[in-house]
C-alpha cells in the first residue's frame, strides 16, 4: 500500500490519509492518536513502517503536538482492499480465516445467537420451511434454523470460503441433522432452488459492496410471501462496561474500526432499514439487542480478549503492539478482575435484525 498524501487533520481527533493500493482503489487509512507527552511523530514513523508509509507522509501530526500513541487502526490497515480483493467480500477478513477464528464466531454466536433465535421466530421461521442461510460461516444459524423448521424443513448453508464450510457441514454431521446442506460459493454463482420460505443471514451485509444487490438477488430465490431477515452489527457502538474500565476501553478502542475507516461497515446495523427498501423490499420490521451481562461467568470477557487476540498479527504489524505489552496470556483475566471488582456490567456491540415479507 502506498500512501499519495496527507488528508484531514482535525486536531486532538482522528487523523484521515489519503491513500491508494497500486494506485488504483482509493482507500483512507485512519491514524488514531492521543494527546500523551513525547516522541510523535517518529513513533509514527515506526508505527506506520508496517504499512511501508513513506516518512513524508508523518508531517500533518506534527500539528498536532505530543502524541504518544499513534496508532494506524488496526482495522483500517487490515480492511484495506488488497488488490486482488474477491468481488464479495469487499476485503480481507480482520480477524483472518483460522480455526482460532472460526471459534471466536461460534463464541459470538453463544452471547449473540438467543437475540438470533428470537429475531427468527418473529420474523415468521417455523416448522416446515426451507430456509436459505447466506453467509453461513461456522454453520451457527444453520444449526439454529435445523431446529426451528424441525425434520419437515430444509435448510441450505451458502458461503464463500470453503474452510468454514467443511467445518459447518462437521458441526452439522455431529449434531445429526440431516436436513441441512452447504455450499460453496456466492448465491449468484450458485444454481440454488428458488422456492425458499425465507433467505437469513448474519454478520454478512457489512462485508459487502453492494448490500442492496445481494438483497435483490436473494429475493429472486423466494416463493411469494417468503420472509428476507437479516442481522447486521452496530459496531460503531463499541464494548463498554460501566462503571468505566481502562483496560476494558483500551481494548474495546483497539477493535472498533473508526468512523469513515475502509473495510466492514460499522453502521450496517442502522442502515438495514434503507438498504431494504433500496433493493425494492418492502419497509422491514426492526429489532435493536444488546448482550449486556456482568460477574465472573459472563463470557462476554473472553470474546473480547478472543478478538484482540486474533487481531495481534494486525496489532503487531501496522502497530507494533506485541502479546507482550498487551500480557496476552493473562489479558483475560485482568479484564475480567477490572470489571467484576467493581460489580460491574459489559455491554457489547448491538445487533440490528430486519425482517420483511416479499
Ligand atoms: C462474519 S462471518 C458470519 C458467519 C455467520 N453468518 C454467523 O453469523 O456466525 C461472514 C461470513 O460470510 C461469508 N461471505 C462473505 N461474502 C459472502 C458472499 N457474498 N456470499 C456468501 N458468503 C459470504 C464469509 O466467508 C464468512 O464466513
Amino acid at each position: 500500500m502506498r500512501l499519495r498524501r496527507p488528508g484531514v487533520t482535525t486536531p486532538g481527533g482522528t487523523v484521515f490519509l489519503s491513500a491508494s493500493r497500486g494506485g488504483l482503489t482509493p482507500i483512507s487509512v485512519s491514524v488514531f492518536h492521543q494527546s500523551l507527552p513525547d516522541d510523535s511523530v517518529t513513533d509514527l514513523g515506526r508505527y506506520s513502517a508496517g504499512l511501508t508509509v513513506p516518512a513524508e507522509v508523518a508531517w500533518p501530526l506534527g500539528r498536532l503536538g505530543p502524541v504518544t500513541e499513534a496508532l494506524i487502526l488496526p482495522y483500517a490497515a487490515m480492511m484495506a482492499v488488497p488488490e486482488s480483493a474477491p468481488e464479495v467480500g469487499g476485503g480481507d477478513y480482520a480477524l483472518g480465516r483460522s480455526a482460532a477464528e472460526t471459534d471466536r464466531l461460534i463464541a459470538q454466536h453463544h452471547l449473540y445467537g438467543p437475540f438470533t433465535r428470537q429475531f427468527l421466530v418473529g420474523a415468521g421461521i417455523t416448522s416446515g420451511m426451507k430456509v436459505l442461510d447466506i453467509g453461513s460461516g461456522a454453520g451457527d444459524i444453520s444449526l439454529l434454523l435445523a431446529e426451528l423448521v424441525g425434520p419437515q424443513g430444509q435448510v441450505v448453508g451458502v458461503d464463500t470460503d470453503p474452510d468454514i464450510v467443511a467445518t459447518a457441514r462437521d458441526r452439522v454431521r455431529a449434531a445429526g441433522w440431516t436436513t441441512v446442506s452447504f455450499a460453496v460459493g456466492t448465491i449468484g454463482d450458485l444454481d440454488l432452488d428458488r422456492d425458499f420460505d425465507a433467505v437469513v443471514g448474519r454478520w454478512l451485509l457489512m462485508y459487502l459492496p453492494d448490500p442492496a444487490a445481494l438483497l435483490r438477488q436473494a429475493r429472486t430465490l423466494l416463493r411469494v410471501g417468503g420472509v428476507v431477515a437479516f442481522q447486521e452489527g452496530d459496531i460503531r457502538s463499541s464494548a463498554r462496561t460501566f462503571p468505566s474500565a481502562p483496560l476494558h476501553e483500551h481494548l474495546a478502542r483497539l477493535v472498533t474500526p473508526p468512523p469513515g475507516a475502509p473495510g466492514p461497515d460499522v453502521d450496517m446495523g442502522p442502515k438495514l432499514f434503507h438498504t431494504f427498501i433500496a433493493a425494492g423490499l418492502p419497509a422491514p420490521q426492526l429489532r435493536h439487542d444488546t448482550p449486556i451481562g456482568g460477574g465472573p461467568d459472563w463470557p462476554g470477557f473472553s470474546y473480547l480478549t478472543a478478538t484482540v487476540r486474533n487481531l495481534l498479527p494486525f496489532l503487531d504489524k501496522v502497530a507494533g503492539i506485541t502479546p507482550e505489552q498487551l500480557g496476552i496470556d493473562s489479558l483475560e483475566h485482568r479484564l475480567r478482575a477490572e470489571v467484576v471488582e467493581q460489580d460491574g456490567i459489559q455491554l457489547l456491540p448491538p445487533l440490528i435484525g430486519a425482517w420483511t415479507r416479499v
